[in-house]
């Protein structure tokens, strides 16, 4: 059966290729060029007013859309559409000036003045009835507009404000929260310690670096609220478009990893996901394994919404100016790199920035129109090369993949994680930690979804669980049932310490039942130094049939084997010939427990020997030489497999007797299939 999502917008059943447009800067002379330019670089979406609320109003209430209209007909004209956003991430100086509450306060309680972007406050009413008012101006104008396509909803929503109505406003969540019951709030906060019982909601400020900065309650439920609130600030701004426009999708742009905002929690709320993506290429020294951590991220894209395909809001075609060494993509690096945010799921390529702007912060940046202005650039050629591939690739549009595999990576953990004081002050390395569980996967060419605490996981064959902290409600029981119906579970050291409030599980770790499906009781866990090493040695015979011997660092759970059988010890220091790796049959299923920090070749070996038992789903059925993955998109019948070289030098794989037809060029391909430096193949199946 075939089964695929539907274009992110109907109306444009094909891959969007385009980029952040910024017509506002230029004047109207240089519109009618980057319309010839546009054509010839193959783009097709632009996204266009994300910072151009000046524009269009330049003085309260007098909103000028004329330049905008002259905007959306040009690209309906020339046969392209309009990204179109919501002006909320920059605000004119007449509003700031007018209404300082809009601006921020920082957690020392001082308020910014105006300036930068991303500076505003999400719970003022002002702000919010500006934004409303604007964004329903713009549905109003373009509901109709044959160019519009999806709304971009601000531009990368981020930070906190610690403003007397945000005091409030989380003073109201948290009442809502705790049933309007204080002792509730400080039994969660456990405020009996150092005295810091609330007698009065009033009482309770948000975290301050001149007040309260470690009361791990108090943090991880003003993270929670401000999660909220930016989400509710966002409900705000699309409530127009969902009343004018039902039927254009809506987006936010996220940013991969970035830890303020709990994206999995806010992914629910947008039409389609979309993040901007920036890796520092050719600066790392391993272009592959910085490809394996993107390639994660896509995945964690992906995997918000089940599946459904997302949109590359933002990368560039050649360098960022902002990072440390702005080092230009070598040739073949912009497709390859294009192409792997499609072979994650992606239904579109899109860039900052279009043109090059002439002044200010971002004049460096890469962009599809360089100052010389014409198309006769490299990076101009690049893109017109891989808008020209993505023509080509309408098939692949709504495919998707379904792994036998997932990781959990949860924000609520990781901010509890990185919170907490246990564990040395620099080396928790949580989401590090989680990628490299993923690694292994990445060489294999196994597909693997990324997914938060709160997701379903009876599909998967093989749950990884690195470092889960905090067990919120339901996870232990859904990771129980789990296993007791035949699932495969690897648990690491330092899981299931603590519940949703932060207080630790009594009663022995890991808590909350898993202690019973992992059959072992970790007793104490033991941090070594930096530049300490010790040794997990397989037990001789082991089940797994793992043999030599592996390095571990940093962490050391010292468990007790209740039940489950132990395939590797220590080697060293005063818990040699500990348990360092077992496992346990419950119901139907096994449960690991690995319980060191361990080396790659650790995470190679151990997760190699499970791929084989599960015989877990790969996108090839062939080996990969270092530094190439192969990802998978289908739609149940037909397979496109993503084959990419993310080394700077030829590689091959051996595809075997079977026969594929490269998506690429048309032919037929078998055997030994030669990849340049930074070469790519799709391949038909
Ligand atoms: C972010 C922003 C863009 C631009 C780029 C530059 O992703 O959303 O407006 O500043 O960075 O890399
Ligand atoms: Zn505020």
């Amino acid at each position: 059966m075939i089964q695929r999502y539907p274009p992110i917008n109907p109306r444009f059943p094909h891959f969007l290729h385009g980029g952040d447009y910024n017509p506002d800067q230029w004047p109207e002379e240089v519109w009618a060029e980057d319309m010839r330019l546009m054509k010839l670089a193959n783009c097709n979406a632009m996204s266009v007013g994300i910072f151009a609320w000046a524009r269009l109003e330049p003085e309260e209430g007098r909103y000028d859309f004329s330049w905008l209209d002259r905007v959306m007909d040009l690209l309906a004209e020339n046969g392209a559409y309009a990204v179109l956003a919501t002006p909320s991430g920059a605000r004119p100086a007449w509003l700031s000036q007018k209404y300082p509450e809009v601006l921020r306060v920082r957690s020392d309680r001082g308020r910014n003045l105006h300036g930068i972007r991303h500076n505003h406050c999400m719970t003022s009413p002002v702000y919010r009835q500006k934004t409303q008012a604007i964004n329903r101006a713009l549905a109003e104008r373009y509901k109709d507009h044959p160019a519009l396509l999806v709304w971009h909803i601000s531009n990368e929503y981020n930070g906190e404000c610690h403003c007397d109505l945000c005091q409030a406003a989380f003073r109201n969540w948290l009442k809502k929260k705790y049933d309007n019951d204080l002792d509730k709030l400080n039994k969660a906060w456990w405020t009996s310690f150092w005295s810091h019982t609330y007698t009065d909601w009033e009482q309770i400020e948000s975290p301050s670096p001149i007040g309260e900065p470690i009361l791990h309650g108090l943090n991880l439920d003003w993270k929670r609220y401000s999660n909220d609130q930016t989400i509710d600030f966002f409900l705000n701004e699309i409530q127009p478009l969902r009343e004018l426009t039902p039927n254009v999708p809506v987006t936010t742009n996220f940013m991969g990893l970035f830890p303020g905002l709990n994206y999995p929690k806010f992914a629910q709320y947008v039409d389609v996901v979309s993040w901007d993506n920036y890796p520092v290429w050719h600066t790392t020294g391993s272009d592959w394994r910085l490809a394996a951590q993107v390639s994660f991220i896509h995945d964690q894209n992906r995997s918000m919404k089940g599946g459904k395909p997302f949109m590359l809001m933002e990368s560039t075609p050649s360098n960022t100016n902002w990072q440390p060494i702005p080092k230009l993509k070598r040739p073949g690096m912009h497709k390859l790199s294009s192409l792997q945010a499609v072979a994650h799921g992606s239904d579109t390529v899109q860039y900052f920035q279009w043109r090059k702007s002439r002044g200010s912060a971002e004049k460096f940046h890469g962009a599809v129109v360089d100052h010389v202005g014409h198309e006769h650039t490299r990076v101009f050629k690049d893109v017109s090369e891989l808008g020209a591939i993505l023509r080509q690739l309408d098939p692949v549009i709504g495919t998707t993949v379904h792994p036998d595999v997932a990781i959990y990576l949860d924000w609520e953990n990781r901010w509890a994680i990185e919170d907490m004081q246990a564990l040395g002050r620099d080396r928790r390395n949580y989401t590090d930690t989680v990628i490299a569980h993923y690694l292994p996967f990445w060489k294999r060419g196994i597909p693997v979804d990324v997914i938060a605490e709160e997701a379903e996981i009876s599909q998967y064959k093989l749950v990884i669980v690195p470092m889960l902290y905090m067990l919120k409600p339901g996870v232990a029981e859904r990771i129980r049932a789990f296993v007791k119906n035949g699932g495969t579970l690897v648990m690491t050291y330092w899981s299931g310490i603590v519940d949703e409030n932060d207080l630790c599980f009594l009663g022995g770790w890991p808590g909350n039942g898993l202690r019973e499906v992992l059959g072992i009781w970790d007793e104490e866990t033991d941090t070594i130094t930096p530049e300490e090493r010790n040794r997990v040695l397989p037990v001789p015979g082991n089940e797994l049939g793992l043999s030599g011997g592996f390095e571990a660092r940093d962490y050391f759970a010292l468990i007790h084997a209740e039940g489950a059988r132990v395939l590797a010890t220590f080697g060293n220091d005063f818990y040699a010939g500990r348990p360092a790796l077992t496992v346990n049959d419950f119901g139907k299923g096994q449960a690991y427990y690995v319980a060191s920090r361990n080396d790659e070749a650790f995470m190679d070996s151990f997760f190699g020997k499970l791929a084989e038992r599960l015989d877990l789903l790969r996108a090839l059925p062939a080996e990969l030489p270092e530094g190439v993955t192969a990802q998978l998109r289908s739609d149940g019948q037909n397979r496109f497999i993503f084959v990419m070289n993310f080394n700077p030098a030829p590689a091959t794989v051996d595809l075997g007797a079977a026969s594929y037809r490269s998506l690429l060029s048309g032919q037929s391909v078998t055997g030994p299939l030669g990849l340049p430096a930074y070469g790519v193949e799709i391949l038909q199946a």
